[in-house]
């Protein structure tokens, strides 16, 4: 992992002062193939698709648009939403889960009840249910993640659309199945126990105990149902001041632990001060749950043998402009991205990959103008700053995640001590080595030299950067300012040298010998 305590050369008391000095600054960084941080799973590049405001009805579907194929599906959308190379969509909420009733969402679409939805404010028309949505998954070419509602609903809610979706035996529930079109189970293997089930704002929303049994009780079901399903138990979305996030966790856990396989948690983050040196560090946030989870994960499993539990960080973004209590009805959750949200959203990947051995599974929130990389209105799409890091990493950063040496200059902000200006994560698969590198300086260069150990660079460095005028720019219909831009980059021997510009995000790939 990115070392970011050890290696203070170079601290700058206040942010950004540097545009007075003279000297360039540099940083060290060193390679080292056999260090391997875990395998990195392509789990941790997932989505979300929720039925709030347009990301669903006004986004990935939108029935009689001449933008969408005969199911309803918005071609343009699905095409943008392929190109980002998502592995796993969760779907159907978030806070809409927990009054989600499936069998709702399933028969002649002209029959399906339309239902009051509290979470949003709106009228659910229940013509986008679990066969619309596994269908779409197909397209995508991405696996679905169910998430269960333990809100309003029931442990037999529960096991019996595992049974719809998954069993391959002949009973009632599948012959229902049947006679609405699909013959074969989709066997799907992600199942979420619930959402946010410690926050007030959450339909059915229980105390841990309550929840830790009703969740299990669902989860025992669920699994004798279908052994191969992977259970997501819902960890704490509340933490800071007066929340009980390590005591939700572990008495969760302690509950779930041979039942559930990851414990889900959430973060969004926002820049509410416009203090740009302290909202690009928040990924630092970030690496310390991830660390007090893997912490209650140990405590809770130790003792218990041949168990894992992992983390699905199953809901993460920049959130904090179309936020409060007005976001509800049918246009919300709509933010415009900027270059630094990008830098950020490349700095929370950079901290998923350089937690590879704990954290499996990761969803940004959402897909389609909810708070999301893809922007429609009723005649096309643009794609968000936030698309790019997104779509970098899921395309290529793979296999092994890398433990580095990282010597770089560093500031303090107003919340975080001793930041590394470079943000850096690196993965080696058969070969191939991929480094993603922000440089969180505003105004100065980084130039760094990269030295591999034990392995010599072979061949063409591939260099591809994210940046923009400002660190405020924004993409829109027709004005594409933030998108990658190739750069040229060249390593010999083993030793690569290359100059990070400030705000920027850079992917170099190389090949090792
Ligand atoms: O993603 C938007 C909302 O944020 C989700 O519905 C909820 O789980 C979280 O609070």
């Amino acid at each position: 992992m990115v070392s970011r305590r050890k290696f203070a050369t170079g601290l700058i008391a206040a942010p950004f002062l540097a545009r007075a000095q003279s000297a360039p600054l540099r940083a060290r960084v060193k390679i080292d193939t056999e260090r391997v941080i875990g395998d990195i799973d392509p789990m941790i590049y997932g989505n979300f698709a929720e039925h709030l405001g347009r990301c669903i009805d006004g986004g990935i579907f939108e029935e009689g648009s001449r933008l969408s194929d005969a199911s309803g599906y918005r071609k343009d959308v699905l095409e943008a939403a392929k190109n980002l190379h998502v592995s796993q969509l969760r779907w159907p909420g978030g806070n809409f889960s927990s009054n989600y009733h499936w069998r709702d969402g399933i028969g002649p679409r002209d029959q399906r009840p339309p239902r009051l939805e509290m979470a949003w404010g709106t009228v659910e028309s229940n013509r986008f249910g679990t066969h619309e949505f596994l269908d779409y998954c197909k397209l995508m070419g991405t696996e679905p993640y169910i998430c269960t509602n333990m809100g309003t609903g029931s442990w037999t809610e529960a096991q019996e659309w595992v049974e719809y979706v998954n069993s391959p035996l002949d009973t009632a529930v599948t012959r229902e199945r049947k006679r609405n079109g699909r013959a074969e189970p989709w066997r799907v293997k992600y199942w979420g126990l619930g959402n946010e089930m410690d926050g007030g704002w959450q339909m059915g929303h229980k105390d841990v105990v309550e929840y830790s049994k009703f969740a299990l009780e669902a989860a025992k079901l669920m699994k004798w149902t279908d052994p191969d399903i992977k259970l997501i138990a819902a960890g704490s979305s509340n933490y800071g001041a007066g929340a009980d996030w390590i005591g939700w966790n572990r008495t969760t856990l302690d509950f779930l632990k041979n039942h559930a396989d990851y414990l889900a948690l959430h973060l969004y983050v926002g820049n509410t001060q416009n203090d740009y040196g302290d909202f690009v560090a928040c990924a630092m946030e970030l690496h310390d749950r991830i660390k007090t989870a893997e912490g209650v994960i140990d405590a809770a499993l130790s003792g218990v043998r041949n168990r894992k539990i992992y983390i699905a960080w199953d809901e993460w973004n920049v959130w904090y402009r179309a936020r409060g209590n007005s976001q509800r009805g049918r246009k919300i959750l709509e933010e415009h991205y900027n270059l630094e949200d990008a830098l950020v959203v490349a700095t929370f990947l950079n901290t998923f990959v350089n937690h590879a051995h704990i954290l499996k599974m990761a969803n940004m929130a959402q897909l389609v103008n909810v708070i999301a990389p893809i922007f429609t209105n009723e005649t096309g799409l643009y794609l968000q700053t936030i698309y790019y890091p997104l779509q970098m990493f899921a395309a290529n950063t793979k296999g092994k995640a890398l433990e580095l040496f990282v010597d770089t200059p560093r500031y303090s902000s107003r919340r975080f001590a001793d930041v590394p200006y470079l943000d850096i994560s690196a993965s080696h698969d058969n070969g191939s080595l991929v480094i993603n590198v922000v440089n969180r300086h505003r105004d100065q260069a980084i130039e760094t030299e990269f030295e591999t150990q034990d392995k010599q660079f072979s061949g063409a460095v591939e260099a591809t950067e994210v940046n923009g005028p400002d660190l405020k720019s924004e993409n829109d219909f027709g004005k594409m300012t933030v998108t990658p831009v190739a750069k040229r980059a060249a390593a010999q021997g083993n030793r690569l040298r290359y100059s990070f510009p400030p705000h920027s995000y850079t992917m170099l790939k190389a090949r090792l010998a």
